[in-house]
């Protein structure tokens, strides 16, 4: 079978998926008084991408940075290939909601951010500084700062610097939210290309019912403030994920019913 066939397989038969498992113990996350997610209980397996959506304020980026180890939860644990998360994580990289980069560094800089934490040889920190800018397309701006750039082109930068730590879990905090329809567009399937060559785990957060179906093996829909897990939704699409599958009637229909699951009223919660 040709790498072509095999990539035309569904997923089971698909590439090789690497990446860690990631496993979110029945997490309750508070700041103060205030519960920002409760009782959330969900399973990754390595090199699957689970989607993530639900209303505004009902705690997706806390989750997120509780993988990441930037939040400790308050009931619960979170392990990351069964260790528990405490600090942050090795081979855990993040894409955040508003870029998050360093406005008073260069391209490269970001990028070589997490290098440097570690203590990579300069040599080395240069030459997959080089790469990873090249790999997102950016080749020709590593001198660039943060607002000399276009949206698109500070979430690519964002995109590298997380995949600088050679990730085994991505962590999205609505990577293409902030971003024009178009940039989104380009950069969703870019994205989904490279997953393709080298599958890894991720969580996807998105307010897109599209972007959930189209990256995710499963779509995990919370509801409520509080957030809590409402429904998980098996999406069973073949792979490679590309424009032909986001026009079948098959994503048509996982769409409709994530839409009408993210719809319904909340049987949980008051008001
Ligand atoms: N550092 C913090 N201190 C206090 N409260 C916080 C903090 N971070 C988040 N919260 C609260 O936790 C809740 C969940 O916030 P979070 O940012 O996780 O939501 P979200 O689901 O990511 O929302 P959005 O879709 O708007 O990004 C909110 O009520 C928010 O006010
Ligand atoms: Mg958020």
């Amino acid at each position: 079978m040709s790498l072509h066939d095999r990539r035309k397989a569904p997923t089971l038969t698909g590439p090789a998926r690497g990446g860690a498992a990631v496993t979110i113990d029945d997490v309750t996350m508070r700041f103060g008084d205030r519960v920002a997610a409760s009782n959330i209980r969900v399973d990754v397996a390595p090199g699957e991408i689970v989607s993530v959506v639900g209303p505004s304020g009902c705690g997706k980026t806390t989750l997120l940075r509780a993988v990441a180890g930037l939040l400790t939860p308050s009931e619960g644990s979170v392990q990351v290939d069964g260790e528990t998360v405490d600090g942050t994580p090795e081979g855990v990289g993040m894409v955040f909601q508003h870029f998050g980069l360093f406005p008073w560094k260069t391209v490269e800089a970001n990028v070589a951010y997490p290098l440097r934490l570690r203590g990579l040889p300069k040599e080395e920190i240069a030459a997959r500084t080089r790469e990873l800018v090249a790999m997102v397309g950016l080749s020709g701006f590593e001198k660039s700062y943060p607002h000399q750039l276009s949206g698109g082109m500070q979430q690519r930068t964002g995109l590298a610097r997380a995949l600088a730590v050679r990730p085994r879990v991505l962590l999205m905090d609505e990577p293409f939210g902030a971003l024009d329809a178009q940039t989104a567009e380009v950069l969703r399937f870019e994205l989904l290309r490279m997953w393709e060559e080298h599958p890894i785990t991720m969580l996807f957060v998105t307010h897109s019912i599209d972007e959930a179906v189209l990256f995710g093996d499963r779509v995990v829909v919370l509801k409520g403030r509080p957030g809590r897990v409402h429904e998980v939704i098996d999406v069973a699409l073949p792979h490679p994920r590309d424009r032909a599958v986001a026009r079948s009637e098959q994503f048509a229909a996982l769409r409709e019913r994530v839409w009408s699951l993210v719809m319904s009223p909340d049987a949980g919660q008051a008001g």
